[in-house]
């Protein structure tokens, strides 16, 4: 039986995660839940999974819990409770659900321990990619990719040789803008952002949708993830989100990995990888779906898309700026202090002021981060 760490419980990976883990009894055990805040939802989780480790990001709920579970389960706290856990907990599988950079420095710690990393929080990659993919080399922590479209590449991988790669082409559904103008995005609503046709996501990940920043994002993780330069990333618009992405070769074949849009899937092969456990799950019927359909990404309109690329062209802490300032810009965003529109402008001015560092180490990582929040915070 393997035993399993859940970085995120309460969000829509994590539960997802349990989801699976319930599904295929006998072969995993929860040894450790981690949350930032919801204890409401963390609770439930505890009494069905008996993890021995709980982490609780925020210093007023953890005192709560404490009280509830009167000593039962030692419960930590704060960020350095996250890379405790991370670093002293009996798991063999690290599943990074949780959403936002602060991801780093836990999975930082699995990887030192050599462990199993599912990986579904992208920023991680994407502020540390090169340093992050050097140290699981070192430490032999395998990075299995949570993210339909990467996990949907490293399944079209299995078996090929890297360097016959030509280009992976990963699919986009476009969000729930696809059919706006740029004109429009002066005045779209929280509530249309936040209504995404295909994926039931968390807040940040589907206002990163609407923007298509989750796809800038993503031709980052894959650049690391897959070890391929970016001008051999391609991004296609696929409405339905039935492709969840494909590798084109070398002799011009394109292999793609098909499925319905349900993270249970990615989450399951992570936690399973090399083998292939029977679900019941719905399954692809194409003739009900009839009809597949691409076309190219308009980076005029999703200027988040074009930026990203832009960043990871520059390389260095460029990555690291253009995250920290995307989150703090879809916070704002969420809280009703800036138009969606604004969230381009906010990274482009952090990229603009943030100095450029071509080989950041970790503590400059964790210091760009922080800077570009300072920064970020005073726009709008
Ligand atoms: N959702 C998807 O279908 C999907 C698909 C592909 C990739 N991803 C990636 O997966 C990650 C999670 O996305 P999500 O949609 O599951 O997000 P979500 O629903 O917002 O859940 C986020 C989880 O992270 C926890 N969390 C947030 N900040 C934290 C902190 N500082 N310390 C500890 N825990 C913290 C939250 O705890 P509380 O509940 O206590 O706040 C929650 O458990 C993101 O990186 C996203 O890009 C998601």
């Amino acid at each position: 039986m393997k035993k399993v760490l859940v970085l995120g419980s309460t969000g829509s990976i994590g539960i997802n995660t349990l989801n699976v883990i319930r599904s295929l009894p006998g072969k995993f055990q929860i040894t450790a839940l981690m949350v930032n805040s919801r204890i409401d939802v963390l609770e439930p989780q505890i009494e069905e999974f008996h993890p021995e480790c709980v982490v609780v990001k925020e210093e007023i709920p953890a005192e709560q819990l404490r009280k509830k579970l009167k000593g039962k389960i030692e419960v930590l706290s704060g960020i350095s409770g996250l890379s405790k856990a991370a670093s002293v907990c009996d798991y063999d599988i690290f599943i990074g659900a949780m959403v936002g950079s602060a991801g780093l420095a836990p999975t930082i710690q699995a990887i030192k321990r050599g462990k199993r990393i599912g990986l579904a929080n992208k920023e991680t990659l994407v502020v540390a990619g090169e340093l992050v993919t050097q140290l699981s080399k070192l430490y032999g922590a395998e990075i299995l990719p949570i993210d339909s479209e990467h996990s949907a590449v490293f399944q079209c991988l299995i078996g090929e040789n890297l360097n016959q790669v030509e280009k992976i082409i990963l699919t986009a559904s476009g969000g729930p803008f696809l059919n706006k103008t740029k004109a429009d995005f002066l005045n779209v609503t929280i509530e249309e952002a936040l209504n995404h046709p295909n994926w039931k996501m968390g807040h940040k990940i589907t206002i990163d949708s609407a923007s298509m920043m989750n796809k800038g994002l993503e031709v980052i993780e894959a650049k690391w993830l897959f070890n391929i330069q970016q001008d051999k990333i391609d991004v296609v618009i696929h409405p339905q989100s039935i492709i969840h992405s494909m590798v084109q070769f070398v002799d011009g074949s394109v292999k793609a990995q098909l499925g319905l849009p349900d993270m249970k899937l990615p989450i399951q092969y992570a936690l399973t990888y090399p083998d292939r456990l029977q679900n019941y799950n719905p399954r692809v019927n194409l003739p009900s779906i009839k009809q597949l359909s691409f076309f190219e990404p308009d980076l005029d309109k999703f200027e988040c898309l074009k930026i990203a690329y832009s960043a990871l062209d520059s390389g260095g802490n460029a990555p690291c700026v253009l995250n920290a300032a995307n989150e703090i810009a879809v916070d704002k965003f969420l809280k009703g202090n800036i138009k969606f529109s604004r969230i381009p402008y906010i990274i482009n001015k952090s990229l603009e002021r943030i100095e450029h560092n071509t080989q950041p180490d970790l503590d400059i990582i964790f210091q760009c981060d922080r800077q570009t929040r300072e920064f970020a915070a005073g726009l709008s």
